[in-house]
């Protein structure tokens, strides 16, 4: 019996949530596991209400959970900042999330705005540090609101933060086909910060003879995933590059509306969500893509360990992506809850 928290949050994270859980439903049924959810009301609504993003003891009631969902957070009546940090960033750091899996697969059918790529071209995975870096929050203002004003904000790696990232990518790439990790940096610049990175990456991968190490600056990186994105396998990056490129990659996959990841603490309690946000324009209309909350849910299941049900639900998704008019909101031919639907109806 798996013990799940699902927090829809905001804006079209219900609608969207909704169909993940339909999907997981079906799946458990044909797969014969069981599960139980717990709703969360965590987001704009609740903080406009109470003025509170957590409650006192939400991480540690969160932190017993062998997964969680989130659907989106953000909201046009809360200041940008407010519901990522306090929600989004608050858990990833507390839980300790250290890693944030992004699969960047193109799915049949799917439009890809890169010229002659198809499927067979675009299908890798982007590791990206999720604790540190510029995300650590550490910085400040001098003089502040005056003309001498000086801001900081400071890029913080750790060699333990930076190494377990890079191991959990090594390790990863072992269990794929082609078993080429690339770092994506930028040592030519970011010379403290990256040339950990870089030691950590060569000290590290001597462990794993059997995989090829390669590098790009992420400048570099960009470049090619527009250009050549069948040379990428697994790319490891830190936090706020991995930000950066993950974005780039959604696009070159189909959008936002398939894109999902994985805020993972391979020990602990990870969460899953859909890469795109509360879509406050599409909220209530029915017309949000729900696929990339329903590949977050098979994320979801593959890391507790349902792998079988996991493939099922990719596997469904990849039927169903051919049905489909586009990938945009409004435009997919079907709504929200029909996407869903065919989704369960192609489960096996
Ligand atoms: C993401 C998001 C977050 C991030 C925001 C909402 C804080 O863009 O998950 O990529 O920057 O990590
Ligand atoms: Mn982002």
């Amino acid at each position: 019996m798996y013990n799940l928290a699902v927090i829809p949050g905001d804006g079209t994270g219900f609608e969207v949530t909704r169909e993940a859980l339909k999907v997981l439903n079906a799946v458990a049924a044909k797969k014969g596991f069981k599960y139980q959810t717990h709703d969360y009301d965590f987001g704009a609504a609740r903080f406009l209400r109470t003025g509170e993003t957590l409650p006192d003891g939400a991480v540690e009631e969160l932190r017993g959970y062998d997964a969680i969902f989130l659907g989106a957070v953000g909201h046009p009546d809360v200041k940008p900042g407010i519901l990522e940090k306090g929600i989004l960033l608050k858990l990833r750091f507390e839980l300790d999330q250290y890693i944030n899996l992004r699969p960047v697969k193109l799915y049949p059918g799917v439009d890809c705005p890169l010229k002659d790529k198809g499927p067979k071209d675009i299908d890798f995975v982007i590791i990206r540090e999720n604790t540190e870096g510029l995300y650590s929050g550490s910085g400040g203002f001098l003089y502040k609101g005056t003309p001498n004003e000086v801001a900081i904000q400071e890029m913080i790696d750790t060699r333990h933060g930076v190494e377990r990232c890079i191991r959990y990518a090594f390790e990863l790439v072992r269990n794929r086909g082609r078993k080429k990790l690339l770092l994506c940096a930028k040592t030519n610049v970011l010379t403290f910060c990256h040339d950990l990175w870089w030691r950590a990456f060569e000290e590290v991968g001597k462990e794993y003879p059997d995989v090829t190490r390669e590098y790009a600056h992420v400048d570099a990186t960009c470049m090619w995933m527009v250009k050549n994105p069948e040379w990428f396998d697994v790319i490891v990056t830190e936090n706020m590059f991995g930000d950066i490129i993950t974005d780039l990659a959604a696009m070159i996959q189909g959008g936002l509306g398939v894109a999902a990841g994985g805020n993972i603490n391979p020990k602990g309690t990870s969460m899953f969500e859909p890469m795109g946000g509360s879509a406050p324009k599409y909220q209530g209309k029915n017309v949000i893509n729900p696929l990339a909350a329903i590949g977050a849910m098979a994320m979801l299941l593959r890391q507790i360990g349902e792998e079988a049900a996991a493939r099922s639900v990719e596997a469904a998704i990849a039927a169903t992506t051919p049905k489909m008019k586009s990938m945009s909101a409004g435009r997919m031919g079907f709504s929200t809850t029909e996407v869903g639907d065919l989704v369960c109806n192609a489960l096996e």
